[in-house]
C-alpha cells in the first residue's frame, strides 16, 4: 500500500517523516477494512480518517488550531469573537430562572471556554465540555488552566449530554463541519452512492448502488429542493446530523442551542454551480479537495446544509429561534464597541484587524452562520435582530 501522493499542480508540504508514517499506518488500516468486506462508503472514510482511535485527525494528538496548524476557527483570532456570544448567553441568562449551564460539544483548543467564561457578566453554574477526542480535552485542560479556580471548578469534561433536564444555552463552533458526511453522485442511472476502494495500491472513488438509508435521505432532498438534480452532479448529505442534535438538545429543558458553522440554507447549498459538492481538506493552511492525501494529518470537512438543521430542530422540539450570517451576528451584539473601548492605538487596530476577519465577506463574515434553535423561550434572541434570514431556509430550489 503506497500514500496518496498531492495531485498534480497540488503544492502542499511533505509532513515530517514520524507524521508521515503515522498517516500511512492509517492508511493502512483503513485499506485492510476495504479489502475485508469491500469498498465502504465516503461516511465510514471520513469517520476513519477523522476519529480512528490514536490515528484519526482529532484523536492523534498532533496541533490542529491557529497559526502553527491546519486552520484557524473564530474563537482563535483573538476574543471578539467569544465577546460577542457572551452578550447573548448573558442576555439568554438573564431570562432564566435560577441556575443555568453551558454546554459546548467539540471544543477544539478550549479557547472559547475560556474567553466566555473571563467575559461572560453572569457565568454558569457548570460550563460542560462534550469532547470526544482524548488528546483534544488535554489541550483544553492546558489552555482553561489559566482561568481562577473559583472558574475552573464550574467546568466538567463529559462524554455524553447529562440525563438530568438543565436550563441554558448550547454552543457548537464548527462541529458540524465534522460529523462524517455520505457523498452521492447521479449517474444515467439515478442515484450513487461514492464509496472509497483500493485502486492498484491506492486509496481512490468507486460509485456503487447506495445504502437503502442514503437513498432514502436522498429522496426527502430531491422533495424537498423541488428539482432534480443533474447527471453528474455530485455531492454530501450528513445523514448523522438529525441523531446528533436529538442526543445534545435533549436534556435542554429551556434555553437555547447556538450552531455556528460555514453552510448554506439547502437550496443554495444543492445550486448547480455546486455541482462537485462541498467537502474540503484543510492540510497547513492550505485548502484542496482530495480527501485521500495525508489521512490523519488533513482535517476533513463538509458544508452545513442549515435548513437540515432547522427541520431536524424541529423534530426535536425546538423552535427555530433565528438564521443569520456572522456578519450580521457580530453588528447585532455591537462588537465594534471594545475597539471603541480601546484605550491605545496598537490594540485598536489589531481589533479592527480581527473584527474585519471575522465581518468581512471575503473573510468569515458571510460564509459563516449561526442559527438558533430554543425551547420554551419568551424572546427570540437579540443576535438575529439586525437581519434575521429563517427565509432563506424555506426557499425551494425553483425559486432561485
Ligand atoms: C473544527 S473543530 C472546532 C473546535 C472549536 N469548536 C473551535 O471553534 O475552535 C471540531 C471539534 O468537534 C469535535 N467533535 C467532532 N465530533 C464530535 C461529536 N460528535 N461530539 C462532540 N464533539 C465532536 C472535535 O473533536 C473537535 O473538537
Amino acid at each position: 500500500m503506497r500514500m496518496n501522493r498531492p495531485p498534480a499542480g497540488l503544492e502542499l508540504p511533505t509532513p515530517p517523516a514520524p507524521l508521515a508514517r503515522l498517516s500511512q499506518q492509517l492508511g493502512h488500516r483503513i485499506a485492510d477494512d476495504i479489502r475485508r468486506s469491500g469498498p465502504v462508503s465516503f461516511e465510514h472514510y471520513m469517520r476513519m480518517a477523522l476519529y480512528e482511535p490514536g490515528l484519526g485527525y482529532y484523536v492523534n494528538g498532533l496541533h490542529k488550531f491557529g497559526a502553527s496548524g491546519d486552520f484557524v476557527t473564530a474563537p482563535e483570532q483573538g476574543k471578539l469573537f467569544a465577546g460577542a456570544l457572551a452578550r447573548q448567553v448573558d442576555e439568554i441568562a438573564r431570562s432564566l430562572t435560577g441556575d443555568y449551564l453551558i454546554m459546548e460539544p467539540g471544543a477544539g483548543s478550549g479557547a472559547l471556554a475560556r474567553d466566555l467564561l473571563s467575559t461572560l457578566s453572569h457565568r454558569p453554574q457548570r460550563y460542560l465540555i462534550l469532547e470526544t477526542s482524548a488528546a483534544l480535552r488535554a489541550v483544553q485542560r492546558e489552555t482553561l488552566s489559566e482561568l481562577p479556580d473559583e472558574v475552573l471548578q464550574r467546568i466538567e469534561w463529559i462524554d455524553a449530554p447529562p440525563d438530568q433536564p438543565f436550563d441554558g444555552v448550547i454552543i457548537a463552533n464548527e462541529v458540524a463541519d465534522a460529523l462524517p458526511v455520505a457523498v452521492f453522485s447521479i449517474g444515467k442511472d439515478g442515484l450513487q452512492e461514492r464509496c472509497v476502494r483500493v485502486h492498484g495500491d491506492r486509496l481512490g472513488w468507486v460509485d456503487q448502488t447506495p445504502r437503502p438509508r442514503l437513498a432514502g435521505a436522498f429522496a426527502d432532498l430531491q422533495e424537498r429542493l423541488g428539482k432534480q438534480l443533474a447527471v453528474g452532479y455530485s455531492s454530501e448529505i450528513c445523514l448523522d446530523l438529525p441523531a446528533w442534535l436529538e442526543t445534545i438538545s435533549r436534556p435542554l429543558r429551556t434555553g437555547t442551542v447556538l450552531l455556528i458553522d460555514y453552510g448554506y440554507p439547502r437550496s443554495e447549498y444543492y445550486l448547480p454551480e455546486r455541482s462537485a459538492g462541498t467537502l474540503v481538506c484543510h492540510y497547513r493552511h492550505r485548502a484542496h479537495f482530495d480527501p485521500f492525501v495525508w489521512p490523519g494529518l488533513t482535517d476533513l470537512s463538509a458544508f452545513v446544509d442549515f435548513s437540515a438543521v432547522a427541520d431536524a430542530g424541529a423534530r426535536c422540539g425546538l423552535e427555530l429561534a433565528g438564521f443569520t450570517t456572522q456578519a450580521d451576528f457580530m453588528v447585532a451584539m455591537d462588537a465594534h464597541e471594545a475597539i471603541e473601548a480601546a484605550t491605545d492605538e496598537a490594540t485598536r487596530m489589531r481589533l479592527a484587524g480581527e473584527l474585519k476577519r471575522l465581518i468581512m465577506p471575503g473573510e468569515m463574515g458571510e460564509k459563516f452562520k449561526l442559527l438558533g434553535l430554543c425551547r420554551g423561550m419568551e424572546k427570540p434572541p437579540s443576535g438575529f435582530a439586525f437581519s434575521d434570514q429563517r427565509h432563506r431556509l424555506q426557499a425551494s430550489s425553483a425559486a432561485l
